[in-house]
């Protein structure tokens, strides 16, 4: 389980799309991709190709199971 920040870092659009087979959310507006697992930037929009990932890396949350309740920490 991952929790992460459901608004892109870029011009805050909302992340809608979830790609399971590669642990990514993809942004609807461009198309930046992001790692679920850390946040980062790992596929550039296509309308700024050259925009500074490093510097768009999303927040994650912890995130555990207790009692059959998934927690997050924010
Ligand atoms: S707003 Fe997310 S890639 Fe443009």
């Amino acid at each position: 389980m991952y929790a992460i920040n459901g608004v892109c870092s870029r011009t805050k659009c909302i992340l809608g799309i979830l790609e399971t087979d590669n642990l990514r959310t993809k942004c609807q507006c461009h198309h930046a991709e992001f790692n679920l697992k850390d946040g980062t930037m790992v596929v550039p929009p296509y309308v700024a190709p050259n925009i500074p990932m490093d510097k768009l890396t999303l927040k994650v949350y912890p995130v555990r199971e207790e009692n059959g309740f998934i927690e997050v920490d924010t």
